[in-house]
């Protein structure tokens, strides 16, 4: 089928949620190229939105993804299933999570974490402690109430009214935060590093003095980790980077390399506050989404890919700064934003140059390579991107 052919039934078939997609449908990926339908070979600086940080067609990953899906695919929670203790073991000894429970993707993970924060109160006989405060600009996830947590009008507007009650605080503004915090405050919820609002980083200063006033006025810390977590930063966890422990975390995306998952990842003494019964999920854990988890931390392992991570954000953040056209680098590790005029048209032109990025606005360019990613490819991206601004724009 040709990409003319797969528009028009797209156009008929499909909810149109994601409007005028790139003009490209892929058939396979390598590392970090992905290949069209005609062959046609691209530099993946993007990773399906921060999934694929082990690079496409692991062979690794692959084998062991085909050796669990013969075996067994999916059973139920109603029986133990090794992978999901075993991954739950691997986060447990690499973070300061203590237990963890699994979902499907990262809105559900965020959704399991803002059910785990009110169970915690509630059993404790504090259940007007139902309120949080997320950030503006922040994104949280297409759930109502994780679309609640999101700051971001444009994605709420039409689904009102969101029952859930999150205020939201503008970044790195300590005193703001303070003023919004009332005696029904259950939990803070924070972005290491914004993702989709932009590539924002959340300060050291801001995210120590949240953790103290969290611990002061009896509120949970919850950091949402579904994009900067799992090497993302050049830090196994964004909270490693921030310097400060939160009480929940969640993560999905790269956990599963393209696999979906979610996880909620929690401290004993807030993830004992679910009892049998409280929470669950049919897929959640389920023998492959776990086993690809278990797959991910080995090649994160073995590959050194934290450490990749941020030695390649380096590397490539020192050559972005030296364009002149961009007026500001962002980010951390390969998670990187870059403030330039015409984002939108610059996209463009790299997609015609076979180089996938996203666009935030018309003002930011977001980069995230594979993990994987060598110096060789950062070259070439450096290359397509110098071509492309010093073109018409
Ligand atoms: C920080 C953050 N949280 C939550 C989500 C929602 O994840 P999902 O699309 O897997 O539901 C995203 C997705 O981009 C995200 O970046």
């Amino acid at each position: 089928m040709d990409l003319t052919k797969l528009m028009e039934l797209d156009k008929t078939y499909y909810m149109n949620t994601f409007g005028q997609r790139n003009p490209v449908f892929f058939e396979r990926g390598e590392g970090v190229y992905l290949y069209d339908s005609i062959g046609n070979k691209y530099l993946d600086f993007f990773s399906g939105i921060a999934v694929n940080s082990c690079g496409h067609s692991h062979p690794y990953f692959v084998e062991g993804l085909c050796n669990q899906i013969k075996k067994l695919i999916h059973t139920s929670n109603l029986y133990y299933i090794k992978n999901q203790t075993l991954l739950a073991k691997t986060i447990v000894e690499n973070s300061c999570a203590d237990k963890v429970f699994f979902a499907n993707s990262g809105a559900e993970a965020n959704e399991g974490a803002i059910k785990l924060a009110k169970i915690y109160f509630y059993k404790q006989g504090k259940p007007h402690k139902n309120e949080f405060i997320t950030l503006k600009n922040s994104f949280h996830g297409r759930t109502l109430a994780t679309l609640a947590a999101t700051g971001q009008e444009k994605y709420q507007k039409p689904y009102g009214p969101l029952i859930h009650k999150f205020i939201h605080a503008p970044i790195n503004d300590i005193y703001a935060l303070k003023s919004l915090v009332t005696d029904n405050t259950a939990g803070i919820i924070l972005e290491p590093i914004q993702g989709e609002g932009g590539v924002y980083e959340v300060d050291k200063e801001f995210a120590k003095a949240v953790r103290k006033l969290c611990d002061e006025k009896e509120i949970l810390l919850i950091f949402d980790e579904v994009q900067t977590g799992m090497g993302r930063l050049g830090y196994l966890f964004g909270y490693e980077y921030l310097e400060t422990e939160p009480d929940i975390f969640t993560l999905a995306k790269a956990l599963g390399n393209g696999i979906p998952i979610g996880a909620i990842c929690a401290k004993d003494f807030v993830a004992k506050s679910f009892s049998p019964g409280d929470h669950g999920s049919t897929f959640g854990g389920n023998p492959l989404a776990t086993c690809a988890g278990l797959l991910v931390f080995d090649i994160i392992k073995k590959e050194n890919l934290v450490e990749n991570a941020k030695n390649m954000g380096n590397y490539f953040m020192e050559k972005l700064q030296k364009i002149p056209q961009v007026k500001q680098v962002r980010g951390c590790g390969l998670m990187i934003g870059l403030s330039v005029d015409n984002a939108k048209e610059i996209q463009k032109k790299l997609f015609l140059e076979k180089i996938l990025v996203g666009a935030v606005g018309d003002e930011t360019l977001r980069i995230l390579p594979p993990l994987i990613v060598k110096k060789e490819e950062i070259d070439l991206f450096i290359n397509a991107f110098k071509k492309v601004l010093g073109g018409n724009l």
